[in-house]
């Protein structure tokens, strides 16, 4: 399959996004890091462990990553994930272990041991990713290409401008976007056309794993949090499109378009600026997400759950 390095900060989406990633033939998943976003460090990278636990996920290296932003500031969002940022389920301890590397040093080993260039696929804010570039320019011909969630098209969800991924950490986000790699961008626009509806959520029921169990636990404190907070009557999932984007490219379509990070914005900071209609003669530096087919999207989120909860 393809190899993809998971940077993640587990958060109920990003939880989708490993378990699809570790699932689908078509993806050879190397590394697992973590990174803070969602919770602190600490939490989403026990949360990593205790989805890859609960999963049947073995052989994974987790690693944990950086505990704050380039610029300083630990972010968390407690109020859509909840303290633990994984709220709702029971989960039991984690036995999968800890790499004790550290994300930077297992991306660099994985990038270097791997024969061919590895995709990475940020779910979080982007400190991780930028931290790597900075670090280890020498690098950037061992990525393939940079699948991230983050920004939108419009607007954000975190401020009326900018994306909890893109706001969290504006300054990495600026490196990612601005490195020269291929980035492909799968913000809110996109991922919310990808609605965990009711029906969605009985098919998950009707599995009657005890993963599938979690994953209706899962998608029902989402549900309940981002009706509280956003008012939408279901919750969308974010996360996994970046993966199913790989999987199948046709169930999340994309176009070139040239994105700008606002750092400097006294309203609009982390807010991504994409030009969809080429206005500023800037040339392409991603592809962005614009279109999901939510039918074929969730049939993999389905599948992938139905074949760990057999394994
Ligand atoms: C993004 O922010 C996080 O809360 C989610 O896990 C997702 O990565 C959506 O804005
Ligand atoms: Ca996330």
């Amino acid at each position: 399959g393809l190899p993809v390095i998971l940077d993640c900060d587990p958060g109920h989406d990003d939880a989708f996004a490993i378990m699809l990633a570790a699932a689908h033939p078509a993806i050879d998943l190397l590394a697992i890091t973590t990174v803070a976003g969602n919770q602190t460090l600490a939490k989403t990278t026990l949360n990593a462990r205790r989805v890859c636990t609960a999963a049947g996920i073995k052989g994974v290296p987790i690693a944990a990553g950086r505990d704050r932003a380039l610029h300083g500031i630990a972010p968390v969002a407690a109020g859509i994930h909840g303290e633990s940022g994984l709220d709702g389920p029971d989960f039991g301890e984690p036995v999968v272990p800890l790499d004790p590397r550290g994300a930077l040093a297992l991306t660099r080993d994985t990038l270097l041991a791997h024969p061919v260039p590895v995709t990475l696929v940020p779910t979080g804010p982007l400190t991780n990713v930028a931290a790597l570039l900075l670090a280890h320019p020498e690098l950037a011909p061992r990525i393939e290409r940079i699948v991230l969630m983050g920004g939108s098209t419009e607007r954000g969800n975190t401020t009326p401008a900018a994306e909890f991924n893109m706001f969290c950490d504006p300054e990495a986000a600026d490196i990612v976007f601005s490195s020269g790699l291929p980035v492909t961008m799968v913000g809110l626009n996109a991922s919310h056309q990808a609605l965990a509806t009711t029906e969605v959520v009985a098919r998950f029921a009707a599995l009657g794993t005890p993963l599938a169990r979690i994953c209706t636990d899962l998608l029902t404190f989402f549900a309940d949090r981002y009706h509280q907070v956003f008012g939408f009557p279901v919750p969308p999932l974010h996360d996994p499109l970046t993966v199913a984007h790989l999987i199948a490219p046709q169930v999340v379509r994309t176009v070139p378009a040239a994105v700008a990070v606002e750092l400097a914005g006294l309203h609009t900071r982390g807010a991504t600026v994409v030009d969809l209609h080429g206005v500023t003669g800037r040339p392409p530096n991603a592809d962005v997400a614009v279109e999901v087919d939510a039918d074929a999207f969730w049939d993999l989120i389905l599948d992938a759950v139905r074949a760990l909860g057999s394994g």
